[in-house]
């Protein structure tokens, strides 16, 4: 690390969000610690290298207390001006249904791990008067969530846990900033196991870079909470403020529940696919989860209240524009995090990590 740069600690930093947020930061003139848990964090910081920063990957699983200790020591003795605490996964599927052992991974990581690395880093910086500390909270945490409760509920920890502190640290010259993505085209929903048969996991997604970007802003701008990404995300974000929590959950299930990929209708990109290639998402606990073969739901086949209908229209409307002009049926690349338009563009516009890394991955498969 150098003494002239300032550093910014990234968890989960080796894809999505995450590594578009990094690169945000090394792209700004910070050097950075990243963490996450897989080997690809390697050649994360490696791509992120290419931008003259100094970068420290520390490989560490964070939904165990050694996992942050890990990371805690590897940043000891250095000054951490910014904290981005990202890592996060989701669960999809009826409670009922669902492994009480990945249920409590989505608790030990989103909730957890946040609430340990936030005490030491916020005491850190309240005691120098200065730094930021940012949570990568989400739409979801303004919503209960039907098929996926504990993602949700985990998330709406997170906010009011952030807010909170906000509110706490507010004299100190610390900032808090949470920020709130709408549904994002990362390995998220795959992981989670609702790429395939959910509307929500099947709909088209806001760009991850657009999100990183968004929220550096928020972050160096000291915003309490931001909600970042496209027009879409904005709309949910502002019907999540006003809607009756029935209203939110009953339009949550017809997006979460199993099955109702099969509804998502034009513009959505969720057409005929090819199967996936790695099999499914890797879940909570870091296996790979089977997408689709769920049977048809009463979410598909049912539109829904008045006032569910305005909510998810207000949604669609404004998810609707498909930049390349397309009605749907996006190809199964694309649906996965690779863009082979923006992979071919080449030196015409930078490509996100992820997009390399996909493509590579799926070409080689
Ligand atoms: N995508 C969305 O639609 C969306 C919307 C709102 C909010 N968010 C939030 O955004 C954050 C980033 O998610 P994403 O969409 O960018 O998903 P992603 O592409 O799956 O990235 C998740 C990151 O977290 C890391 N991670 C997962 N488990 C970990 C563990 N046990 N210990 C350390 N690192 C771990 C992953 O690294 P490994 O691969 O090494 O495990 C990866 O770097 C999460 O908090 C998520 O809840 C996402």
């Amino acid at each position: 690390m150098t003494d002239t740069r300032p550093l910014a600690l990234i968890t989960g930093a080796s894809a999505g969000i995450g590594y578009e947020l990094a690169r945000q930061f090394a792209e700004h003139g910070y050097d950075l610690v990243v963490n996450a848990e897989d080997e690809r964090l390697e050649s994360a910081a490696r791509s992120l290298r290419e931008t003259g920063a100094q970068v420290r990957p520390v490989r560490a699983d964070l939904r165990t207390r050694e996992g942050v200790e890990r990371l805690l020591a590897a940043v000891e003795g250095l000054t951490v001006d910014v904290a981005a605490l990202n890592a996060g996964v989701g669960q999809g599927g009826a409670f009922v249904d669902t492994d009480p052992a990945d249920d409590q991974a989505v608790i030990d990581l989103n909730v957890t791990a946040t609430v340990r690395l936030a005490k030491p880093l916020l005491r850190a910086m309240v005691a120098r008067g200065a730094g930021r500390i940012a949570f990568t909270s989400s739409v979801a945490s303004m919503m209960p969530g039907p098929f996926q409760p504990v993602y949700n509920a985990s998330k709406s920890f997170v906010q009011s846990f952030a807010e909170a502190l906000g509110e706490e640290v507010r004299d100190t010259g610390v900032t808090i900033t949470s920020f709130m993505p709408g549904a994002t085209e990362t390995d998220f929903f795959r992981r989670a196991g609702m790429a395939h048969d959910t509307r929500m996991g099947a709909s088209k997604k806001d760009d991850p870079a657009q999100v990183a970007e968004q929220a550096f802003t928020a972050i160096v701008k000291g915003e309490r909470k931001s909600v970042t990404g496209s027009l879409k995300a904005k709309a949910m974000g502002a019907a999540g403020k006003v809607l009756p929590d029935g209203v939110k959950a009953a339009a949550h299930r017809r997006m979460a529940e199993p099955g109702t990929g099969k509804d998502a209708g034009p513009g959505s990109g969720a057409g005929p696919r090819a199967p996936p290639p790695r099999g499914g998402g890797r879940g909570a606990r870091g296996r790979w989860n089977q997408g689709g073969g769920a049977p048809a739901s009463r979410g598909a086949r049912h539109a829904g209240s008045p006032s569910e209908q305005v909510f998810r229209r207000t949604v669609s409307a404004a998810g609707s524009a498909d930049p390349d002009g397309r009605a749907g049926g996006r190809s199964h690349r694309r649906s996965w995090g690779c863009d082979p338009g923006r992979a071919a563009a080449g030196g015409r516009g930078r490509r996100s990590w992820s997009d390399r890394h996909w493509c590579g991955s799926v070409r080689r498969g």
